[in-house]
């Protein structure tokens, strides 16, 4: 998400503004929408900052006198608050000794924030759950800074990578970590801190991975560790051999790959965040009374590629959960077919960047008609958020490469939350039903992760199967939205002509197709479909097609039909899309590698459309 830098070097030099700012452009690729820096000058730590690209920043900072041997800086990819020059990070207290930057969600804010204008008058200055670090940081400052931070994360429930100066102590940077990625870099007579090693490789290759609730103090001499307990830690530097490109994609050879394989922490945050301690949703602060649901009367879902076919699976949830006709429709069809629409309609729109044209177009057709707009967005602050009267964020994090991965992952457990969020609020589900899918949505990153530890398989079946010319994807139910995601990833970075179609639908026309060189990705993941799956998939066999099943484990009844079968961990049944769904975009990913194809960045696509 956010990118930190941080930089101290001995009292007699100079020169840290240039080094943050190359470091935070090392961290571009991840995507922000502001940027700032605070500099220690003449006794104080003094911030500047900007929103848009970092050559705004470097504007503000031209200026020779703004220098200093340390500081910090950081871009922002919003979550609590638009994109803007007040909410981009640093922060500080109000008498600015204390200047934090914070990567992560501080689940507590708002009672912090109440507690800090109560108790101590504390004026906010942005919108932002993390100002409220800096200020605590400040009001528990009795002489130690570190005793004052830690005094202070003692607080803070949530997830963060916090890195903080103190004009009482600057010889030193203090960071903390928590469910967000934090490093060191040794210098020569300098030494660094960031989010991510690209943003330091120009000056050390030498690296130490600060582990969750550790605690760092960076001098220019010295890095020293604290363990959960408080207690120093001795840690062995890393010796980074990658180069810029391969440490911006993690060590994976492409951002799509990195990205499936950040789905377990997505999807948790996305998930546990909204959870209250008694399991209740707290979804965001969106007010939608019994009286509000029982009022809709229709649920449109509108969205494109994608986005859309997330809309397919929360048309199912809502409907099962909240008893309430849902209609999915892509929005540049929507936009044109005067759609029955009014102030009896819930209009949901889904969009990983919130700028794409059809969806806003949609949006905006829907609220002339009087509909309530509820959007699921990754990209905070875009249109689609900023137009629409309540908003779930699916805080994926920055999705780089094209093709949707985890932004699409992170729109089902969205649209889960909503589903039972209205159930349960409207009472058509009962708390049995309710408690049972929460704890099964709480088990899905832990099954995610280990469909990533069997990608060898899928990507066995990739290299077998990367030279077909069509390539079908059947399923019932659930199983056929989540085909025709599949099909979608295997055509957009392979170019492979793939086809999606409810199995049932195969015998009226599409069977023709079906022969010896057809390969068929059959889903059968629903217990009371499973057998009904089996005949479709004896059907295409006898046309002499060749069959990959996808199957929940121990299914192995699967196996006498199809010719192999890739497996998925027990699941239930509404819930199997966030799992099936993984092995399918694997395996385009690899077909994809073997073809030699241009995986992130594929021919004739744009990660936003915002065009007709
Ligand atoms: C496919 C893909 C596209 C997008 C679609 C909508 O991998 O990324 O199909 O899903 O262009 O984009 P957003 O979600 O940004 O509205």
């Amino acid at each position: 998400m956010c990118g930190i830098v941080g930089y101290v070097a001995g009292a007699d030099t100079s020169g840290a503004k240039d080094i943050i700012i190359n470091g935070l452009r090392r961290l571009e690729y991840r995507g922000y929408d502001s940027s700032g820096i605070a500099l220690y000058k003449d006794g104080k730590f003094e911030t500047r900052k900007s929103v848009g690209g970092l050559e705004n920043l470097e504007k503000l900072v031209d200026d020779p006198e703004f220098d200093s041997y340390m500081g910090i800086g950081h871009t922002r990819w919003a979550t609590h608050g638009v994109p803007s020059n007040a909410n981009a990070h640093p922060h500080s207290n109000e008498d600015e000794t204390v200047t934090i930057i914070h990567n992560g969600i501080i689940e507590n804010y708002l009672e912090l924030r109440e507690m800090l204008a109560e108790k101590h008058g504390v004026k906010f200055k942005s919108e932002t759950d993390s100002e409220v670090i800096a200020h605590l940081i400040g009001v528990n400052y009795e002489g130690d800074f570190l005793q004052a931070v830690h005094k202070t994360v003692d607080m803070m429930r949530g997830a963060y990578a916090l890195v903080t100066v103190c004009a009482h102590e600057p010889d030193k940077i203090i960071g903390v970590r928590k469910d967000a990625p934090m490093i060191a870099g040794i210098g020569k007579g300098c030494n660094f801190i960031a989010s991510d090693i690209p943003a330091l490789l120009e000056h050390s290759k030498e690296v130490l991975i600060v582990e969750n609730n550790e605690t760092i103090i960076v001098t220019k001499d010295d890095i020293q560790i604290l363990g959960a307990d408080r207690k120093p830690v001795t840690r062995e530097p890393l010796h980074i051999t990658w180069d810029v490109d391969a440490a911006e994609k993690g060590g994976y050879d492409h951002f799509m790959l990195k990205e499936i394989h950040e789905q377990p922490e997505g999807i948790k945050d996305t998930l546990m965040k909204r959870l209250k301690d008694d399991d209740t949703i707290n979804l965001d602060g969106i007010e939608m009374t019994k009286e509000d649901i029982e009022g809709f009367n229709k649920v449109y879902i509108v969205a494109c590629g994608t986005a859309y076919h997330a809309g397919l699976v929360g048309k199912a949830a809502i409907e099962k959960m909240a008893r309430i006709p849902v209609e999915v429709d892509v929005a540049s069809e929507f936009r044109y077919r005067d759609p029955f629409v009014d102030d009896k309609t819930l209009f949901i729109a889904i969009s990983q960047s919130g700028e794409t044209l059809d969806t806003l177009a949609a949006l905006r057709e829907a609220k002339n008609k009087g509909a309530r707009i509820l959007s699921v967005v990754n990209v905070v602050g875009s249109s689609v958020a900023r137009e629409s009267d309540d908003v779930v964020y699916t805080w994926a994090g920055p999705e780089i490469a094209v093709a949707s991965t985890k932004a699409y992952t992170t729109q089902l457990v969205c649209m889960y939350l909503i589903a039972l969020f209205m159930g349960k609020v409207k009472g058509s589900i009962d708390d049995k039903y309710y408690k049972e899918i929460i704890a099964e949505l709480k088990t899905i990153p832990g099954k995610v992760s280990e469909i990533l530890n069997r990608e060898g398989i899928i990507k066995d079946a990739a290299e077998r199967f990367f030279n077909k010319n069509d390539i079908f994807f059947i399923g019932r139910g659930p199983d056929s939205g989540v085909s025709l995601e599949g099909s979608l990833k295997l055509k957009e970075i392979s170019y492979i002509n793939s086809f999606a179609i409810a199995a049932g639908e195969l015998k009226h026309g599409t069977i023709a197709l079906m022969d010896e060189k057809t390969l068929v990705i059959a889903l059968d993941t629903q217990d009371f479909l499973f057998e009904k799956m089996l005949s479709n998939i004896k059907e295409v066999k006898a046309r002499d097609a060749y069959v990959i099943a996808l199957a929940k484990d121990g299914h192995t009844d699967i196996e006498r039909e199809a010719d192999e079968v890739i497996y998925i961990p027990e699941c239930r049944d509404e819930l199997t899309p966030l799992l099936s769904v993984v092995p399918l975009q694997i395996f385009a990913y690899y077909v994809a590698k073997c073809r030699g194809c241009n995986i992130d960045k594929p021919k004739n696509l744009a990660k936003s459309v915002t065009v007709e």
